[in-house]
């Protein structure tokens, strides 16, 4: 017989491909894609089988409701995202709500109802590769999202209000506070701690504080042959500095600090003309919001002088400031015993990488658990995860789920 851990990475496997995935010869699944609306609609038929009450919320999340004996209780959310990066792995986010929907499965197989109803969410934008924004759809839910916010378009040009979503709406996917018992989100670890200690699971003790910006450099396009050197203003030449300076200020920091520019973009964007607009991101994250900061404002003062230097304009524009996020110590106590429970010993790892958790903090108190994942390697479509490590994150789940009925009843 099939674990349900196997089935669950046999279902990520599933959405690994078309019409799961929006690009041909991999994964990427955008928020409010044609390949979102497939795997919602795979998903939505998963959570039925497994007992679920289905729904969408004004955020276009996907919910399935599993009740408790108390249908008035707050509710124990399971989840994680449902979109991708581009060129993804296929268990980086769907991996946690298929072993949400299988933690249902199990209880709904042998009859049991938990002191509190169960919802599996699946969030649609964490990973912020279409619209210049993440965690849309936790921040809707967490309540930390402003209008203003919703202001999007991705990079044809398409609107969020266009997109399949009623943006005038969106806001109430927000829970009221108070009505959410706790978030539980497993996930791959994305690193190589796990593997390194010989262990499948993990839980987490908080995630690193993250500042996204979106930088423009203008100077001046130009003919490639006719332009002499010393007169260019090249914006692609002084984002290739920029990114130098970046690279060696995150080195010097010799600490958690990491610095990433992941996407550019040169216009206009032929061989023979010199670039005279550069659009490019910068992620800077650390443990320490302090150190992420000062490194920050450190890279923006560096890229200013590179630019005047080389005449060229710089605008920068705030993406998102997600504070450093801990795991709730009472929660972060019932994994460990979970996590022993399942017959390895407890242990605790910090997440470098952003999740929903950190922006689900604002409204419920969270618990990760991290799965050991193949070389450590994620957001490539090397990505691997041992169905026999989610069936032991599974049993870790069922066994959280347990002790925090027990810790309620006690209480
Ligand atoms: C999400 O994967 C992130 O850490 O940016
Ligand atoms: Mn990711
Ligand atoms: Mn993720």
């Amino acid at each position: 017989m099939v674990s349900g851990g196997a089935r669950a990475v046999a279902r990520c496997d599933a959405l690994g491909v078309a019409p799961y995935s929006d690009m041909a010869d991999g994964l990427y699944r955008g928020y409010l894609t044609p390949a979102y609306a497939h795997a919602q609609a795979a998903l939505a038929g998963w959570m039925e089988e497994a007992g679920m009450a289905v729904r969408r919320d004004p955020a276009a999340n996907l919910i399935g409701r599993y009740e408790g004996l108390d249908p008035a209780a707050p509710a124990l959310l399971i989840g994680s995202h449902i979109d991708s990066v581009r060129d993804a792995g296929r268990y980086d986010g769907p991996l946690g709500i298929m072993l949400g929907v299988e933690a249902v499965a199990a209880l709904h197989r042998a009859g049991r109802r938990l002191p509190f109803p169960i919802e599996v969410i699946a969030f649609g934008d964490e990973e912020g590769s279409r619209f210049p924004a993440a965690m849309l759809t936790s921040r809707a839910v967490a309540g930390t999202l402003a209008t203003e916010a919703l202001d999007l378009r991705d990079g044809d040009g398409v609107a969020l209000a266009d997109a399949g979503v009623d943006v005038r709406a969106y806001l109430s996917a927000a829970r009221a506070p108070g009505a959410t018992l706790a978030y539980l989100e497993a996930h791959i670890e994305q690193g190589p701690v796990l593997e390194a200690q010989g262990l499948a699971l993990g839980a987490v003790t908080g995630i690193a504080a993250q500042l996204r910006y979106q930088l423009t450099l203008r100077g001046m396009a130009g003919h490639a042959g006719t332009t002499s050197m010393p007169l260019r203003r090249d914006a692609l030449a002084g984002a290739a500095e920029a990114m130098l300076a970046i690279e060696t200020l995150a080195r010097n920091a010799a600490s958690d600090l990491v610095a990433t520019v992941g996407r550019i973009e040169a216009l206009p964007g032929a061989p023979n003309v010199i670039p005279g607009e550069v659009r490019f991101t910068l992620d800077v994250r650390s443990g320490d919001a302090g150190r992420r900061d000062r490194a920050a404002e450190a890279m923006i003062a560096a890229i200013t002088i590179i630019a005047d230097r080389r005449g060229l304009d710089l605008a920068t524009t705030l993406v998102h400031d997600l504070p450093a996020s801990p795991c709730d110590p009472l929660l972060m106590t019932l994994m460990d015993a979970a996590i022993a429970g399942t017959g390895q010993p407890a242990f605790r790892l910090v997440s470098g990488a952003g999740h929903d958790a950190m922006v689900m903090a604002a409204l419920c108190p969270t618990a990760m658990l991290f799965i050991r994942c193949r070389h450590g390697i994620s957001h490539h479509p090397a990505e691997h995860v041992d169905p026999a490590d989610a069936e032991r994150a599974l049993q870790a789940m069922l066994g959280f789920i347990d002790k925090l009925g027990e810790s309620i009843a006690a209480a």
